[in-house]
């Protein structure tokens, strides 16, 4: 039988296996990043940190049902010295991801300053899209001017691979946008997309709101949100530089869901929501889903399908 290739290379950082966590699930603390690194999951992304350890929004924050989640966690994380000191305490086997969302511009700097002091980490996911911050003010993702002068200013000391992880856009003029303030710089990569934000999910039987704060507005994830993920891909897939890597993140829960995110254009995969529900035991599963579509359909790599979603004639 043909050898399958399901590595993958985000811009030369070499991938054992195309398919990762996504950054905020079971990524936080030291026993879960363990079981990461230890996990079949072909790279390791660390759940999004600011400077100091926050506590997040009030519990419960999260709920999950058959075909999606919501969540307003409020990036509860340990603060970035304990993400930098884990690395340094550990043996790492395979590219690590390391995410970062300050409250602030300047907070976001002194992130990304304290990063490139560490030589375990491969790249930044720098986090522009986190939908559930309480005190946030303003939205950079948004903001195109904004954001333009922000990587600028980054790039002047940046010397890690970075890349952004994106909300979710809805018109086509925003994505356009966003892909021409990208091609300006020496990004690495693009994740494609963060929860939706601002849902909700109602419990019929008490006819209420399922998670507490923000009177039950929150980030949706899973299944539901897939064709918005897709979309989202293929389009920055035909407006980005082509050496800027995108890793496709929504609303996967099966091998076919992965060939999915691939033939619109991504390079790896991130697993968010099904991740949760499933455990590590989720990235071998979707391996092996993943190379018995390869092999019904006679492809040898990813190379083969990536980006050739095909129109209608
Ligand atoms: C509980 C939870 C926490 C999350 N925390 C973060 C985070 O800290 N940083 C981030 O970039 N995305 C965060 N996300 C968004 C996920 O990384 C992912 O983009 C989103 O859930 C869509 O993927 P999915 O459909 O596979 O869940 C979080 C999602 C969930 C469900």
């Amino acid at each position: 039988m043909k050898k399958i290739d399901i590595t993958a290379s985000i811009n030369g950082i070499k991938l054992p296996l195309c398919i990762m966590n996504a950054s905020g699930v079971l990524c936080t603390t030291d026993q879960e990043l363990s079981n990461l690194l230890n996990s079949y999951s072909g790279g390791v992304v660390t759940k999004s940190c600011t400077y100091k350890p926050r506590e997040g929004n009030i519990s419960p924050r999260y709920f999950e049902w058959n075909i999606g989640s919501i969540n307003s966690m409020g990036l509860p994380n340990l603060g970035i010295n304990f993400y930098l000191n884990f690395l340094e305490k550990n043996k790492i086997n395979k590219p690590i991801f390391l995410s970062i969302s300050g409250l602030s511009t300047e907070e976001n700097y002194l992130l990304i300053q304290k990063a490139n002091q560490s030589s375990k980490i491969t790249a930044i996911e720098l986090n522009l899209s986190c939908p559930n911050i309480i005190e946030k003010k303003e939205m950079l993702d948004c903001n195109f001017d904004g954001i333009s002068n922000f990587i600028e200013n980054i790039f002047r000391f940046n010397k890690k691979p970075l890349g952004i992880k994106l909300p979710p856009y809805f018109h086509d003029i925003h994505i356009k946008n966003m892909a021409l303030i990208l091609n300006r710089f020496p990004i690495f990569f693009v994740t494609c997309i963060n929860s939706l934000p601002n849902g909700i999910f109602i419990d019929v039987n008490k006819e209420s709101v399922v998670i507490r704060p923000k009177k039950g507005f929150g980030g949706i994830g899973g299944s539901i949100i897939k064709p918005f993920a897709l979309a989202n891909i293929h389009k920055f897939y035909t407006y980005l530089r082509k050496d800027i890597s995108i890793i496709g993140c929504g609303g996967i829960s099966s091998g076919k869901d992965i060939f999915e995110h691939i033939l619109c254009g991504a390079t790896a995969v991130q697993i968010g929501t099904q991740f949760m529900k499933e455990g590590v035991s989720v990235f071998e599963r979707l391996k092996k889903e993943l190379i018995f579509i390869l092999e019904k359909k006679n492809y040898s790599s990813l190379n083969n399908f990536k980006g050739k979603l095909k129109n209608l004639q």
